[in-house]
């Protein structure tokens, strides 16, 4: 299929920029997840990628091919967007057939185009339904059947599933990602929920505010999160970030004092910072477990609320930290762990489990590789 390669890219409209240099490689067959809060540029990058929208600066490689000033058409691309107006008096056929019928591709190719896009999305005995008769997930998969047919080289989704239920936004997940492998395609995905991107991606691009926060496999953003952005954003629930002060760090370690977690040493590499000086530690809820008496140190949270979700139970509620009296704190514990809301419980955390970030949000080092 193709790569895509986007080698310094900026816009503006008028005198708002809002992609500031973005850089990407993306190889062959990836699928890659644009993901950022609303409004970072997601939909500006697919568009400037699609040729919807020119770029102010910078070009755009597929397959080694300089299209930045080609025609949307002569790019071999193919955008499936977030609302996916079908055309309702048409049938499912003549739907997925459209852009066959307007490229004039002759009666019996665009019949077996039609009929292996329906049968890679499960539509062949929808066929000759209009679109009114049936579910959400279905007209989406007409909508990407539409996208199928014309073989593109690049597929891109503009938050194609934001429309339909939770429950369906799953399955949708699983269809996708199997049609990916189905189709062999190179595929970019914009979405702002961090589940798909976490479970769809070969690789994500963090966007924030326009630029590139960081691009890498799914794991290695949950593991080793360049910024405290990228750390809150990737896992679910989000990590928990406690304000703390340089102690002291060697080549090995550095010691910090977070107040009620009390003193703590991390196999992290402090690149900037001296000591006592602010930092800010981050603690991901699932990495927590309830401190037995052979634990050493172990920290105190009050629990507010407890969702149960089966196997696994969450706890908000408030630790006492440098910053304030009462800090917003979120564990993972087990399914049916006992603790009633307005209880104490002791948590422990491995140091070696732990995030720690500069002032300016900027990760320093983890010495310990988990990937
Ligand atoms: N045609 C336009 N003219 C002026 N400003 C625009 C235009 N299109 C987008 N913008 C601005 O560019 C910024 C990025 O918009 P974009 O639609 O790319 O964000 P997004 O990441 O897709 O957000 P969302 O998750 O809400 O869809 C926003 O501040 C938006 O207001
Ligand atoms: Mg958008």
């Amino acid at each position: 299929m193709a790569t895509v390669a986007l080698q310094n890219i900026s816009k503006s409209f008028d005198d708002t920029q809002v992609l500031n240099n973005i850089n990407l490689s993306i190889e062959d067959r990836e699928f890659i997840v644009f993901v950022g809060p609303s409004g970072c540029g997601k939909t500006t990058l697919l568009r400037i990628i699609a040729g919807l929208e020119e770029a102010s600066e910078g070009q755009i490689i597929i397959d080694g091919e300089d299209v930045s000033s080609a025609h949307p058409v002569d790019r071999g691309i193919s955008m499936v967007f977030q609302s996916y107006a079908l055309y309702p008096h048409l049938s499912v056929f003549e739907n997925i057939a459209f852009p066959l019928r307007v490229a004039k591709v002759p009666e019996a190719e665009l019949n077996q185009r039609v009929e292996h896009a329906a049968n890679i999305l499960q539509l062949t005995n929808r066929l000759q339904h209009k679109p009114g008769q049936l579910s959400g997930g279905q007209r989406q998969r007409v909508a990407i059947g539409r996208s199928i047919v014309r073989n593109p080289k690049v597929f891109l989704f503009d938050e194609p599933l934001s429309n339909l239920d939770a429950a369906l936004r799953g399955d949708m997940r699983v269809e996708l990602a199997s049609l990916h492998q189905d189709l062999n395609a190179t595929m970019i995905y914009v979405t702002h929920d961090q589940v798909e991107a976490m479970t769809m991606a070969d690789k994500i691009v963090v966007l924030n505010a326009g630029s590139v926060e960081q691009f890498g496999s799914p794991m290695e953003l949950y593991h080793h999160p360049r910024t405290k952005f990228v750390a809150s954003f990737i896992g679910q629930p989000n990590m928990n970030f406690i304000a703390a002060t340089l102690t002291a760090s060697d080549d090995t370690s550095c010691s910090i004092d977070a107040d009620d977690l009390g003193a703590l040493t991390l196999p992290v590499a402090p690149v900037e910072g001296s000591h006592g000086d602010p930092v800010c530690l981050g603690i991901r809820p699932e990495d927590l477990s309830l401190a037995t008496d052979g634990d050493a140190g172990g920290f105190i949270m009050k629990v507010k609320v407890l969702e149960r979700l089966g196997g696994i139970a969450i706890a908000y509620g408030s630790i006492k930290s440098q910053a304030s009296d009462s800090q917003s704190f979120k564990a993972v514990l087990p399914g049916d762990v006992q603790v009633a809301p307005g209880e104490e419980i002791r948590l422990h955390v491995e140091p070696s489990k732990c995030h720690l970030f500069s002032d300016q949000g900027i990760a320093m080092r983890r010495l310990k590789a988990e990937v």
